[in-house]
């Protein structure tokens, strides 16, 4: 997030506009808690977790009056566009304020859930996935050592992509997603394939969405299928959301933040940023709420092979 305000704050100032930064998200906006910033404000932030503007959800923005109230503070301070970070709460609200204001407005994809339809990649997903498969090869170290299963959970309430990746990454026997219903006997198949090829570590990368449920429940149903299987759980938590940025954010980051500002300079409204193939795009904010980023299958094709 700190990477994506940095570079929204330098390219606007670079185009000679003036920027403010809102604090706690549309809440900040109603309260009129905002800040101009200039290029110096953002100096040292590119390495920074979290972000420096905080972050909050609010039920105000979801009312007209609420709205209304954060377009008279926009009116007072003379802000005529708004660059917005996050992710479908985010892009609803903004769709809506645009639509009843007209004021032009940006969206930015911040999730490390990496589910928005309209970009490849949502900053903070990449520092997420190697966080994660820091921890899971240390994990690994117990699992071998003492012949354990693990159940490691991973953040991602309705979306599969950090599981999915960092089972690849990390050699996971089995990956069980929201995407994708798992029955527990696909779990007792895969446990049993690996004790034919005598495994002496498993690894179960479960996104919380999964469709087993929770990763204590799907612990105690594998128990009672192998009793003599010494059946850990590791759940990650909001360690995946913190951290100093990758490289690979970072640079996403600035790229977006860039094309935010040139977007709003060259008219385009109603849009969020996002990069496909590597190119940036503008995807209309509806459609990135309204359509589901889809999970790659040859990643899990490719992580089925190689889990024998
Ligand atoms: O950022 C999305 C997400 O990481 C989900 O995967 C997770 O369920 C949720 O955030 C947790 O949010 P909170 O911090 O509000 O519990």
């Amino acid at each position: 997030m700190n990477a994506a305000i940095r570079s929204v704050v330098r390219s606007a100032i670079f185009y000679k506009r003036s920027i403010y930064g809102i604090y706690r998200g549309y809440d900040g906006l109603i309260q009129g808690d905002m800040v101009e910033l200039n290029a110096k404000s953002v100096n040292k932030i590119l390495n920074l977790g979290g972000t420096i503007l905080k972050s909050a959800r609010s039920t105000e923005f979801r009312t007209p009056e609420g709205r209304k109230k954060a377009f008279d503070q926009c009116k007072k301070h003379g802000i005529d566009a708004l660059v917005t970070i996050g992710g479908n709460g985010t892009f609803t609200g903004a769709h809506i304020f645009q639509e009843e204001f007209d004021i032009p407005v940006i969206g930015i994809p911040g999730t490390i859930d990496n589910d928005l339809f309209g970009s490849d990649y949502t900053i903070g997903f990449d520092t997420a996935t190697n966080t994660v498969i820091e921890a899971v090869d240390k994990i690994r170290d117990t699992a071998s050592s003492h012949n354990r299963l693990f159940i490691v959970e991973v953040m991602g309430r309705d979306a599969g992509f950090i599981a999915l990746r960092t089972g690849l990454a990390t050699g996971a026997l089995a990956v069980i997603l929201p995407e994708k219903n798992t029955r527990i006997e696909d779990l007792h198949q895969e446990i049993e394939r690996g004790a034919i090829n005598k495994k002496t570590s498993n690894i179960v990368i479960a996104a919380e969405g999964n469709t087993l449920g929770n990763s204590f429940e799907i612990a105690e149903l594998l128990k009672q299928q192998f009793p003599h299987l010494d059946c850990k759980v590791t759940i990650l938590g909001h360690l995946q959301r913190g951290g100093s940025p990758s490289c690979f954010d970072r640079i996403l980051a600035s790229r977006l933040g860039v094309a935010a500002i040139e977007g709003l300079l060259n008219d385009k409204s109603d849009k969020m940023v996002g990069l496909i193939d590597d190119e940036l795009t503008y995807t209309s904010l509806q459609q990135a709420v309204q359509n589901k980023a889809q999970l790659d299958n040859e990643l899990l094709r490719i992580s089925k092979i190689l889990s024998i």
